[in-house]
């Protein structure tokens, strides 16, 4: 059975119950988390948390949780959700709270609405690239607001553009700008690989500072074997990369194979994402 966590207490899931005037239902005026528990050790704790602060700051929600707080509430949720398998997602939601009445600007002395469940997630991908699941990935114009560096609860951007991709039997869609520049993809970041080196779009508001993709590049950059870098990548860059990468907390590194119904390099997961993902998997726990 799955227990959740809501405003203080843990009860079963389907017992769960916010008001209708809750800002984050009206409004979707709140900031969310997704942290993945591998053998019930987290991955990014500290680092998703911290970032989740920086959203409630940015829209001024007060949450006075600091990340051992969190620490300790999301270490007791996974055990009490052991039965559901010992690989966990959990969930974490904090919204502005329940109004008496709609009305756009932030109200005062409302309590934020805290809540996280805890959900059952795959094993890690095998690291080897003759066996790991590739991705078949389409492309659109990024239509989304101009702060997607916020991890707001209001995704509905990005479910359009994620249903757009699933409608065309794609697993994930990579968005771009006016400019015809990788922004990320609908619920993932990105990266190409070219000529060896690992290259993915700068973090500023056209993109989620993804946790994963913190790690790859710290992770990589302390390897040292394989180069990185931020900057700027082009739509001709992406369909022209020997390898194209996504990343989120849930897919952690997935290689895709086809974007746009045409192949990537070669049609296969390539060498350097084999590479990278070893010493992603060997480090992923140390953040
Ligand atoms: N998605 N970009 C977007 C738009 C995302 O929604 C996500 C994560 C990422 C990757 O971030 P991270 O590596 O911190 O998970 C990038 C989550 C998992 C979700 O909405 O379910």
């Amino acid at each position: 059975m799955s227990i959740a966590y809501l405003n203080g207490s843990f009860l079963p899931l389907e017992e769960a119950r916010i008001s209708p005037l809750d800002r984050g239902f009206l409004f979707g005026d709140g900031i969310y988390e997704v942290i993945p528990y591998y053998g019930g050790k987290p991955v990014g704790l500290a680092p998703h948390m911290q970032r989740m602060a920086d959203g409630l700051a940015a829209i001024e929600i007060k949450c006075n949780k600091s990340i051992e707080d969190w620490r300790v509430l999301l270490d007791d949720l996974i055990a009490k959700n052991a039965d559901q398998g010992a690989n966990l997602g959990v969930y974490i939601h904090v919204s502005r709270g329940a109004d008496t009445k709609r009305y756009h600007a932030y109200p005062e002395n409302v309590e934020p609405t805290i809540f996280a469940f805890a959900f059952p997630i795959k094993d890690p991908e095998p690291v080897d690239r003759t066996k790991a699941h590739g991705y078949a990935v389409s492309s659109t114009q990024d239509l989304r607001w101009k702060r997607c560096n916020i991890k707001s609860t209001a995704l509905l951007g990005n479910v359009m553009h994620y249903q757009q991709g699933h409608a065309s039997g794609h697993g994930e869609i990579l968005l771009y700008n006016e400019n015809n520049e990788l922004t990320e993809a609908s619920s993932s970041n990105a990266f190409i690989v070219k000529d060896g080196k690992v290259i993915t779009p700068i973090q500023d508001h056209q993109n989620l500072p993804g946790i994963t993709r913190r790690i790859i590049i710290d992770s990589l950059k302390a390897d040292g074997s394989i180069p990185v870098e931020e900057r700027t990548v082009t739509m001709d860059e992406v369909r022209n990369a020997d390898e194209i990468w996504i990343t989120s907390s849930s897919k952690e590194i997935a290689p895709v194979i086809e974007l746009d119904g045409k192949p990537v390099g070669n049609g296969e997961i390539g060498q350097v994402w084999e590479n990278a993902f070893r010493i992603y998997t060997e480090r992923k726990f140390d953040f």
